[in-house]
């Protein structure tokens, strides 16, 4: 590591510290702790995710770390401060909640910080440096990683406070991308560690299309997908703070679906199936997709779902897919 590196290291640790110090035990951080409080968030799972507080004020960092002996200009590197146009070097983190984003030894190497009242933007991020990329990067990877170990599989989030509520819930193999779609980088790692992710986006179009583009990139790896679904448009921390625990892991966890029952919701809504020509390439579209799968027990119950959806016969459903089947060495 650089000794540039290095010092930006130092700095995020500090700023953890004195972040999550000054939410838990301070006056100024009182109305960030009273946030997470009042999102259901426990103090066990502030102090575990070293949750903190920034206080409203465009140098209160600066200042911090400056008499700590850091220079402006490695700052502005790490991503902590921001150079203003007319050359004012300033806090970039204001009046936010402040999420360490670790990396996978468990070293801060960035933060995402929430805005607590309505303003924009609602998330800003450390802006990305050498030791910050946010496409190799999975939030929450360090704590996560031996129980994706031991249950084999990983549950994918959106957000970090539905990881931070799912990883309370007690779903702790939760690990989410920062802000972006997953990248083909980020599934080859989840892929040395398991063999099936489960797939647990926001219940809004936005997060069923983002459903769909993760599952074509971690199905390129070789990775099992399942997919929980959250109705109501929905994401997994309204879900748990709405229905609870239980729930959560038995109603959506353990109950999601396979990749397949997903993606025939998913393609119907591209098909208006009163229209005999779309009922078609409905059904060939499906057909493909099913000849893909080399489990014949899974092939011929889809089948029959198709079956019994469209009135054809199982053996003439068949007889189509062997075609693409062909394909297949
Ligand atoms: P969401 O808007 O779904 O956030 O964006 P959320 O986690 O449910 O936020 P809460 O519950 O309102 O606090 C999902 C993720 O997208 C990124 C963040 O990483 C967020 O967790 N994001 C979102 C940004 O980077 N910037 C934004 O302005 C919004
Ligand atoms: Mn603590
Ligand atoms: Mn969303
Ligand atoms: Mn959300
Ligand atoms: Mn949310």
């Amino acid at each position: 590591l650089s000794e540039e590196n290095q010092s930006i290291l130092t700095a995020y640790e500090w700023l953890t510290k004195l972040y999550h110090h000054l939410l838990r035990f301070t006056k100024d951080g009182k109305e960030g702790f009273n946030y997470f409080k009042q999102r259901g968030i426990s103090e066990e799972t502030i102090d575990l995710f070293q949750l903190g507080f920034a206080p409203n004020d465009t140098s209160f960092t600066a200042e911090f770390l400056k008499k700590k002996g850091f220079h402006e200009q490695v700052l502005v590197k790490a991503g902590l401060l921001s150079l203003q146009n007319d050359n004012n070097i300033t806090d970039r983190f204001r009046g936010r909640v402040m999420f360490p984003i670790r990396n996978h030894l468990g070293k801060t190497i960035a933060f995402g910080g929430r805005i607590i009242s309505n303003g924009e933007p609602k998330y800003l991020n450390s802006s990305e440096s050498e030791l910050f990329q946010k496409g190799k990067l999975l939030y929450n990877f360090d704590l996560a990683k031996k129980h994706i170990r031991n249950a084999g599989e990983a549950v994918l989030f959106e957000g970090y406070m539905d990881v931070i509520s799912a990883f309370q819930a007690g779903v702790k193999n939760a690990i989410a991308t920062l802000g972006t779609s997953l990248t083909l980088n980020q599934a080859k790692l989840l892929k040395r560690y398991v063999d099936t992710v489960t797939i647990c986006y926001d219940g809004d179009n936005a997060g069923i299309e983002a459903t769909f583009k993760a599952s074509s990139i971690l199905k390129e790896t070789g990775c099992k997908v399942k997919v929980a679904r959250l109705k109501d448009g929905m994401d997994p921390d309204d879900y748990i703070n709405a229905y609870g625990t239980e729930s959560f892991q038995n109603d959506v966890i353990k109950a999601s679906e396979t990749y397949i029952s997903f993606y025939m919701r998913y393609i119907k809504r591209s098909y208006n199936l009163s229209l005999e020509d779309d009922r078609f390439n409905y059904i060939d579209t499906i057909l493909k997709e099913l000849a893909m799968i080399d489990n014949s027990i899974e092939r011929e119950y889809y089948l029959g779902e198709l079956s019994k959806e469209f009135d054809i016969s199982v053996d003439s459903l068949k007889e189509e897919m062997r075609f693409y089947r062909k394909d297949k060495v």
